[in-house]
């Protein structure tokens, strides 16, 4: 997880993110390798209900800080691995939000099969990641950020990857300076 300074540098509205890919009020959202809460927090204020789940219990208690600051009490926050996704939370949920996450993946196909059931039919993917540009390019604060180039990669690898789950990709967003949004939707 970055430091808090050009996270928020590149991040300066999540909750116009949000918007963008789809969240709406009344949802039930998994905010998935949710890390620090960054974009949860800003979930929470829209959603009927929200679950952060992270590896790291540590991202996870800074989570939870956060929205407890901000007076959230629609979130849970549930320490485990992405790929048990339906397990960690078994109600099925209408949008499951995964930023900056995506690339570091090592099995895609598996880990979109796992959201695939943990959604409600009709229910959506979205999934944000850095354009596949070199590292050198994606400066934010005098300073190129971001995973190595060589993780990077675009949306029709991203469509590869998550299709054989039966998702299937209905929006390819930009989310400016860096990164796009990729939207699938469970038939
Ligand atoms: C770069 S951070 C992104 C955090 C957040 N989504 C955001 O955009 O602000 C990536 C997060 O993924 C989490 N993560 C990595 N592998 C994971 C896994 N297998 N299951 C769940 N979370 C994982 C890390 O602990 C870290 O908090």
């Amino acid at each position: 997880m970055p430091t808090a300074g050009w996270w928020e540098a590149l991040w300066p509205d999540p909750a116009g993110v949000l918007a963008k890919v789809g969240l709406k009020p009344g949802m039930n959202v998994i905010d998935l390798c949710s890390g620090d809460g960054w974009f949860t927090l800003q979930i929470a204020k829209v959603a009927h209900h929200v679950v952060s789940i992270d590896i790291d219990p540590n991202m996870l208690e800074v989570a939870r800080q956060r929205l407890t600051e901000g007076g959230i009490t629609n979130c849970d926050f549930v320490a485990g691995d992405a790929y048990k996704i339906s397990k960690l939370w078994p109600a099925h949920a209408d949008f499951v939000f995964m930023a900056n996450a995506f690339h570091g993946v090592p099995d895609k196909p598996r880990l979109a099969s796992s959201v695939r059931d943990a959604l409600k039919p009709s229910g959506r993917f979205a999934i944000v990641n850095w354009h596949p540009r070199p590292r050198e390019e994606t400066v934010i604060l005098g300073e190129p950020r971001g995973p190595k180039t060589e993780l990077r990669i675009g949306q029709q690898a991203v469509k590869v990857a998550v299709e054989p789950s039966g998702l299937r990709m209905v929006e390819v967003l930009e989310v400016p300076p860096y990164h796009y949004a990729a939207i699938f939707e469970k038939p």
